[in-house]
């Protein structure tokens, strides 16, 4: 079979939930991957930064294969010997009291919405029924009905109606419009991501997250960070609100917790938050199974390990530098942080970001648009310099060859 068959039968007998660029993909290893046909690819979306420590790391693929010998699954039905190890891993590398193990960032996102229900009516007083959390314009947290109830993309929501109530969506990136929808005495959270991923990689304005964290505060309203793209060293420190030291009172985790390998979600809060749910009222089969346990800390390790966040800083401004010395006029905006950028392409003669996609991936580089005219550039953080360079001059040389 060739790539064209393999791709004949996902389209045969798969949804057609996802617009895939035509490469089919069979081995990885570091920041690359190899097609079918024994082509090798810079990877430069690393499964939407799920893959952070680089495909197939040795010390978490076998902490993978370990664990899976050994023992898989017990579900929370009973104990595990190595969910508190993880816990007391994870908490403590946090800096938070306790942690909920989940497996998607959707999950991890729902989790923290019932924290702070929970949380709003047990702790804060609300009402039963009444709470609010105030969410951003452009979000992007996942797509289970209430995640798209609050969602601003018409793809991700039209014709999945009825949403679930209980939000307020204000624009990104304005502190007025916080302070407006704070007045209200039900407001329980402000959901944000620290940088808007899938919308395009929006950085917001230097202090809003400090300013945004200390208005929730001010008002007794939880802020909750969805640092599920952004986190675990992505942006050039561990978690993205770090550039701002800011504590989020709900941190939720997801892909790159597991370095890709398998589905690991996470949501941290200390105490106050976190034991409002009891026994019987949140949970999941596979959330803190052992495979999970033990490859999230070796995940979490291979981060500090190979200092990931110090690199994706020093890399991601070499990065942002050689994509704005290109001479090009397609090229509208260069911004990120860390390694995690975006390219706004200008269609030029009916060429879009798609066909400069499509001619990295001819010239040896992957990466996908986002939302038609944006490219997210998002490499493994185990890149070095030397193999930097050589990415960019192919995005070079991809983008030039329009000219
Ligand atoms: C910020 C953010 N939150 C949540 C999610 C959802 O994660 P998952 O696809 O694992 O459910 C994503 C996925 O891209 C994300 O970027």
């Amino acid at each position: 079979m060739n790539s064209k068959d393999y791709i004949a039968r996902e389209n045969k007998f798969g949804a057609h939930n996802y617009h895939p660029l035509p490469v089919v993909l069979e081995k990885g290893e570091g920041i690359f991957v190899w097609d079918v046909e024994g082509k090798k690819y810079f990877d430069f979306l690393s499964a939407y930064s799920a893959v952070n420590q680089g495909h197939c790391h040795p010390k978490i693929v076998n902490a993978m294969i370990d664990q899976a010998k050994k023992l898989t699954l017990t579900s929370r039905a009973f104990h595990n010997d190595k969910l508190g190890k993880y816990e007391e891993y994870i908490t403590k590398y946090f800096g938070y009291d306790k942690v909920l193990p989940m497996n998607t960032g959707a999950e991890a996102d729902e989790t923290a919405l019932k924290l702070c229900r929970k949380w709003a009516y047990n702790v804060k007083g609300i009402e039963e029924n009444k709470a609010k959390i105030i969410v951003c314009e452009g979000n992007f947290h996942g797509r289970t009905i209430t995640i798209i109830s609050m969602s601003t993309d018409p793809d991700a929501k039209k014709g999945f109606g009825p949403y679930t109530p209980g939000f307020e969506v204000i624009p990104y990136n304005d502190l007025n419009a916080l302070e407006k929808a704070l007045e209200d005495p039900n407001v329980a959270g402000f959901l944000v991501e620290p940088i808007q991923g899938e919308a395009g990689v929006f950085v917001p304005d230097e202090g809003y997250l400090k300013k945004a964290s200390e208005m929730c505060k001010a008002k007794n309203v939880l802020f909750i960070a969805d640092e599920v793209q952004t986190g675990i060293a992505r942006t050039g420190k561990l978690l993205a609100v770090d550039h701002e030291n800011v504590r989020p009172d709900i941190l939720i985790l997801g892909k790159a917790i597991s370095g890709g390998v398998m589905p690991v979600s996470a949501v941290l809060a200390d105490d106050e938050i976190m034991l409002t749910i009891k026994p019987g009222e949140h949970g999941s089969t596979f959330g803190g199974n052992p495979v999970a346990a033990e490859v999230a800390i070796a995940a979490l390790e291979v981060i500090k390990d190979e200092k990931l966040a110090e690199n994706a800083e020093k890399l991601g401004k070499i990065f942002r530098d050689r994509m704005k010395a290109i001479k090009s006029d397609r090229i509208e905006i260069v911004r990120g942080k860390g390694l995690l950028n975006a390219v706004v392409i200008k269609p030029i003669d009916g060429k879009t970001a798609m066909d400069v996609c499509l001619k990295m991936a001819e010239n040896g580089l992957l990466a996908k648009p986002t939302h038609d005219h944006i490219i997210r550039f998002a490499p493994p953080l185990v890149i070095n310099e030397e193999q930097l360079n050589e990415a960019c001059a192919i995005i070079e040389k991809s983008i030039l060859s329009f000219e």
